[in-house]
């Protein structure tokens, strides 16, 4: 709500949110219930994933931006709370297991139902070539966001995001070439998603020695 309050009305051409859905998938049970592949256990977030936010805070994202995407609806619709014709899912092809088959996205979209469907399984991706290094326990592919923005964005937009996480939005914003503001209230998230995103647009590695930076980037 801080961050959103610093903002105009109507601000942000689209934001794309991914707030806690309250359902304790905060890091703590990534480690256990894996049955295909072990996954890593995280540092849990701020709040816990204790509750979803309020419905103040829904309305105080559309003031400030004149499109939305949100990712975990399902879990709290009653508290945006529009119709939407175009909701998003994002099939994560995980085979069998106790992890949700897909992600539902709200969209404030007039559009129909898409899907996108992207593995994404412990340390089984879509993209077994170039495999994604998983930061934070809710991390979401970076062609996900790169799929959205191609899809609900147009050139020029300012896109935002309240609750980044690893930073895989900021990453696509970035590839694509879009503004974009973001925010996390969780500290060691916040850092490690800022290293994340040095290293994977600007080719940055931190050593004892310093920050190195990848030369063939350039
Ligand atoms: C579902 S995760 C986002 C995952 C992200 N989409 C990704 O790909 O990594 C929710 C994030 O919201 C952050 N968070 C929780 N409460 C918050 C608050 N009040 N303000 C801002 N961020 C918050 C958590 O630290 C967590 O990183």
């Amino acid at each position: 709500m801080d961050f959103l309050s610093k903002f105009p009305d109507k601000f942000f051409d689209l934001i794309i949110d991914d707030p806690p859905y309250g359902i304790g998938e905060d890091g703590e049970k990534n480690g256990t219930r894996s049955k295909i592949a072990i996954s890593k256990s995280y540092v849990c977030y701020s709040g816990n994933d204790k509750d979803a936010p309020p419905k103040e805070y829904f309305q105080e994202l559309i003031r400030v931006s004149k499109r939305q995407i949100i990712w975990g609806a399902n879990h709290f619709i009653s508290r945006i709370p529009f119709d939407s014709s175009c909701w998003i899912v994002w099939d994560k092809d995980n085979g069998m297991n106790d992890f949700a088959d897909c992600e539902l996205a709200w969209t404030s979209f007039p559009t129909a139902v898409r899907k996108f469907k992207y593995r994404w399984h412990g340390m089984l991706q879509e993209n077994m070539k170039n495999k994604e290094i998983r930061i934070h326990p809710n991390q979401k592919p970076i062609a996900l966001y790169g799929w959205l923005l191609n899809n609900y964005a147009n050139p020029g937009y300012k896109i935002g995001s309240p609750h980044m996480g690893s930073q895989s939005d900021r990453i696509a914003a970035y590839k694509l070439g879009f503004d974009f503001w973001g925010c996390d209230k969780d500290k060691h998230y916040f850092e490690a998603g800022n290293i994340r995103f040095r290293q994977e647009c600007f080719g940055e590695t931190k050593t004892s020695k310093g920050t190195l930076v990848q030369a063939s980037l350039f």
